[in-house]
């Protein structure tokens, strides 16, 4: 993409834009320690036209990483990128990206990045907590308790989680930290299904590699912990939960459209499966009246596992350093396009050195 000096870049200044508030304030306190990077912040209640204005003069973009919470003519796609002739980079807020184009970013000479693994501690312990409250049906309990009174003990037996086997599908950040937790505090097998590892990967992260065929079929718990792209959305469709065990358990905190509602609903309903742990929705937040939270072996949270305070700041803190190191010319750590690399370098050159 020929590079386009505009007024906006032509003083030198580095120019980041985000909208409404950061992961949490620390990034701005980290950008400040650059004095050549300024950051910009929108309003979404701002016109479209100011938003435009100041994403045409944008190097940097701080995106909003859950698809709910951004207008999608805001989303990192190449509609948006040919408004933005000056932009280097994307960075999502979080680990997921799926408001952003990959491709159409890699098209564009955009790098994106992400903050995989300032959450994982958050997300594969919300996870875990979710599994085992279903195995021990604690949702259930506690909603008859509420509703009536009395209580036969033996209705809700609910099963331990030792020595069981863990389906883990995508065995990066979350999902190593599950293997590692499932394996050595409760003794658990762990299968995974990650095609982007070797072999060594998964030798080294706790799990055995399986097909993914295999990990539903021998599972107890399926655990998604796999980023929202056209792979995976509806990885999960009626066909992969009929080669679930039944009565196994389906956790999912990685992000909705990855499993189909619909199916998921009637492989409950039909008792197939025994309970699932559901963090993300294809819709967020779901409508109190979507299927799924009409059933008492669902245990439902609205997009909050990576939301703790910890991980708030540390994603944060990343995202602030990751900027720094970016617009400093140097290679980020957490590159989601890393061919693009040496495109990217020429065009910093070219608005930043030459
Ligand atoms: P990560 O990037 O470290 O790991 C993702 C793993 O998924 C990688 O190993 C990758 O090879 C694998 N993968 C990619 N495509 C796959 C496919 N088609 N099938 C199986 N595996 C595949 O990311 P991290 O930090 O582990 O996060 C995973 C996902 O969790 C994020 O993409 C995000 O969508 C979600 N998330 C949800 C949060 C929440 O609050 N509910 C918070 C943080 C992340």
């Amino acid at each position: 993409m020929p590079e386009t000096k505009t007024d906006a870049a032509s003083d030198g200044a580095k120019r980041i834009v985000y909208f409404e508030k950061f992961a949490d304030p620390v990034t701005g306190t980290i950008l400040a320690r650059d004095p050549s990077i300024n950051v910009q912040r929108l309003e979404l209640s701002n016109s479209d036209a100011e938003n435009w204005q100041a994403f045409s003069g944008a190097h940097g973009y701080q995106i909003r990483a859950a698809r709910d919470e951004l207008p999608v003519h805001f989303f990192a796609n190449s509609e948006f990128l040919a408004r933005c002739p000056n932009m280097l980079v994307v960075s999502s807020m979080g680990a997921g990206f799926d408001t952003v184009d990959l491709d159409a970013c890699s098209a564009a000479g955009v790098i994106v990045v992400n903050q995989a693994g300032g959450n994982a501690e958050a997300v594969a312990e919300h996870a875990l907590g979710l599994m085992l409250a279903l195995s021990k049906r604690v949702g259930e309990t506690d909603q008859f308790m509420r509703a009536q009174d009395g209580i036969a003990r033996n209705t809700y037996m609910g099963r331990n989680i030792q020595g069981k086997t863990l389906g883990i599908i995508g065995l990066g950040h979350i999902g190593r930290r599950m293997a590692e937790l499932c394996g050595s505090l409760f003794g658990m097998r762990v299968l995974a299904y990650d095609p982007y590892l070797e072999d060594s990967d998964f030798v080294e992260r706790g799990a055995v590699s399986a097909s993914f065929e295999d990990v539903l079929a021998n599972a107890d718990f399926v655990t998604v912990h796999c980023p929202r792209t056209a792979e995976t959305i509806n990885l999960l469709d009626a066909r992969a939960f009929g080669l679930m065990k039944p009565g196994a358990i389906f956790i999912n905190t990685a992000r909705g459209g990855i499993h189909d509602e619909a199916a998921l609903f009637a492989a409950l309903q039909s008792g197939h499966l025994s309970a699932a742990g559901l963090d993300v929705w294809a819709v967020e937040p779901p409508p109190r009246d979507h299927p799924l939270l009409s059933l008492s072996n669902v245990l439902a949270s609205p997009h909050t596992a990576g939301v703790t305070h910890e991980s708030r700041h540390q994603v944060a803190s990343y995202a602030g350093e990751q900027l720094l190191e970016i617009f400093a010319g140097r290679r980020p750590p957490r590159l989601l396009n890393p061919e693009i690399w040496p495109v990217f370098q020429q065009r910093y050159r070219a608005l930043f050195e030459d």
